[in-house]
C-alpha cells in the first residue's frame, strides 16, 4: 500500500455544495443552517472552516430545472439556488487558497459568456477558478424549447461548446499587456489571436474581452458517467466528479475513464477521479450511529424517495412501496436526461436487492453514498479507495452545515493528515499547481 504513495497523485480533497438553503437533506435538525440562500456569511464561513481543513476546492452544483408538481418544491429548499459564478465571485473575495469550480451547462449558455466569466473569476480569485461542464439533467423549458435537447445532440455541442472557450481563453497573449503610460501603448495587438471559429453549432470571432485567466487554462471537471459522457470526460477533464458507490465498480469506472484518455493522447497522471461521499462521522462508533440516526430522523423520507426515483428515472415511485419489503423493479427505459445515475442505482437495486430502508441508509438525496463511522474508519474507507486505484480523492457532500462541515475538518482532516493524504499548509494560491495538474 504504501509503495504506492509516491507513484500516485497528491489525494483531492474537495467539499460539494448544492447552492441553496442548506446542504444537508435534514434540513429541520436544529442548530441546521437554513438560511444560507439569504445570508452569504454562511458561505463565508463554511468556506473559511474548509480552508483550515486545506479543502483543495469547492464545487457548486447548479440547474436550470422547471419544477413542474408543486409538492415536489414544498418540503425542499432546492429552488432557492445563488446564481453559481456570483457566489463564488464573493468567495473570492473572502477566501484565499482553496479553489472555486461552478458549474454552467452547454446547453443552456454560450460559450463566449461563460468563457468570459469564468476568465474573470480566475483572475478576481487569483488564478482559483474552475468550471464544472455539464449538459445539463433537463431545464430546456426555460429556454424556448418543449422539453430537454437529445443527450447525444447535447453532447457534441458540449465538445465544440469547450473547444470554443479554451480557444477564447488563449486569444490574448498576458503579456499583451503593455500599459506604458510613457508611450501610450497598452496593448501589443501582435499578441492578440481572435479566434474566428466557425463550427456546426457555434461562431465566435473573439477575441475574448476580459483579461486573460492567470491559471493556462482554469480547470475543467466533468461528472458525465454515461458512453457519451464519459468520452467528454475522458477529453476534457481534469477533475472528474462521479457517483460510484462500490469500489469494484470504481476501479472499473476509474479505468474505463483512463483508458478512453489515453486515446485522446492524455496522461492519466493529469486526471483527478472524485466520487461523492456523505459521511456522518462521531468520536466513537455509537456516538457516529446516533448522529446517523438523529440525521434519519429529520429525513423527508418520502419526499427523498421521489427525488432518488424521478431523477433515476426508475418507472416507479420509491416513495410507494411498503418499507420493509425488497424493492423489484420491472422493465426501465433508458431516460434521455441523467443517464449515468439511472444506470448506478438500477444496477445497485438490481444486485443487493435493497427495501427503501436500506436504500435511505445507503444513499442521499442525490443519490451519494452515505459513510458512517469515526475518524479512522471513514478514513480506512476513503484511503483503501485511493490506494487501490478506485479514486483520487473524494468529493465531500456534508450531510449538514454548520456542523457536518465543522466535524470532518475537526475528526477526519487530522487523520487524514496523520496517514499523509493531505497537508497542514497549501503549497500554492493557484488551484491547478494545488492539483499538480500542469497547463494545457
Ligand atoms: C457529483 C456530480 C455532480 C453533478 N453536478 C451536476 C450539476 O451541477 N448540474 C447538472 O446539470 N448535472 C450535474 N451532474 C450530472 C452530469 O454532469 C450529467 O449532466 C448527467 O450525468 C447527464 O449526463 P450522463 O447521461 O452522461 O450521465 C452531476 C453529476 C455528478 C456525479
Amino acid at each position: 500500500m504504501t509503495a504506492l504513495r509516491s507513484t500516485r497523485a497528491p489525494f483531492v480533497l474537495g467539499a460539494y455544495f448544492t447552492g441553496s438553503a442548506t446542504n444537508g437533506d435534514a434540513w429541520r435538525a436544529p442548530g441546521e443552517d437554513t438560511d444560507a440562500d439569504l445570508s452569504f456569511e454562511r458561505y463565508r464561513d463554511y468556506v473559511a472552516t474548509l480552508e483550515k481543513g486545506r479543502f483543495d476546492a469547492i464545487f457548486l452544483y447548479d440547474n436550470v430545472l422547471p419544477v413542474p408538481d408543486p409538492s415536489r418544491i414544498a418540503r425542499t429548499p432546492a429552488l432557492a439556488r445563488w446564481d453559481t459564478f456570483t457566489l463564488l465571485a464573493a468567495l473570492a473575495v473572502t477566501s484565499s487558497h482553496i479553489g472555486l469550480i461552478g458549474t454552467a451547462s452547454t446547453t443552456f449558455n454560450e460559450p463566449y459568456n461563460i468563457a468570459r466569466r469564468i476568465a474573470s473569476l480566475d483572475v478576481l480569485s487569483g488564478g482559483r477558478a474552475g468550471w464544472n461542464v455539464v449538459t445539463a439533467t433537463g431545464g430546456g423549458e426555460n429556454f424556448n424549447l418543449v422539453s430537454h435537447v437529445d443527450h447525444a445532440l447535447r453532447y457534441e455541442r458540449a465538445h465544440e461548446f469547450v473547444d470554443v472557450v479554451k480557444g477564447l481563453w488563449k486569444s490574448t497573449e498576458t503579456e499583451a499587456f503593455i500599459r506604458d503610460k510613457h508611450t501610450g501603448v497598452w496593448l501589443d495587438p501582435s499578441r492578440v489571436h481572435p479566434l474566428n471559429h466557425k463550427g456546426r453549432f457555434f461562431q465566435v470571432a473573439g477575441p475574448l474581452n476580459a483579461p486573460p485567466p492567470i491559471q493556462h487554462p482554469p480547470i475543467l471537471a466533468q461528472a458525465g458517467a454515461s458512453g457519451a459522457g464519459k468520452e467528454l470526460a475522458a477529453r476534457i477533464g481534469e477533475v472528474i466528479y462521479t457517483a460510484e458507490y462500490d469500489i469494484d465498480a470504481a476501479r472499473a469506472y476509474r479505468a474505463d475513464v483512463l483508458e478512453r484518455a489515453a486515446r485522446y493522447g492524455r496522461d492519466e497522471r493529469h486526471i483527478r477521479i472524485l466520487p461523492g461521499l456523505a459521511p456522518v462521522v462521531g468520536r466513537t462508533e455509537s456516538e457516529a450511529r446516533q448522529k446517523f440516526e438523529r440525521y434519519q430522523s429529520y429525513l423527508d423520507k418520502a419526499d427523498i424517495l421521489q427525488a432518488i426515483s424521478s431523477y433515476s428515472s426508475l418507472g416507479t415511485d420509491l416513495s410507494q412501496w411498503p418499507e420493509d419489503k425488497p424493492v423489484e423493479l420491472g422493465l426501465v427505459e433508458e431516460t434521455n436526461t441523467h443517464k449515468s445515475r439511472q444506470s448506478l442505482i438500477v444496477d445497485w437495486i438490481r444486485k443487493t436487492r435493497p427495501t427503501v430502508k436500506d436504500i435511505l441508509q445507503n444513499f442521499t438525496r442525490g443519490g451519494h453514498r452515505l459513510l458512517v463511522g469515526t475518524p479512522a474508519s471513514i478514513v480506512d474507507e476513503i484511503e483503501e479507495w485511493y490506494r487501490t486505484g478506485a479514486c483520487d480523492g473524494f468529493n465531500i457532500m456534508f450531510t449538514s452545515a454548520p456542523d457536518g462541515i465543522n466535524d470532518f475538518v475537526e475528526l477526519v482532516v487530522p487523520e487524514l493528515r496523520r496517514r499523509g493524504l493531505t497537508q497542514q499548509a497549501y503549497k500554492s494560491r493557484n488551484l491547478r499547481e494545488n492539483l499538480k495538474i500542469p497547463s494545457t
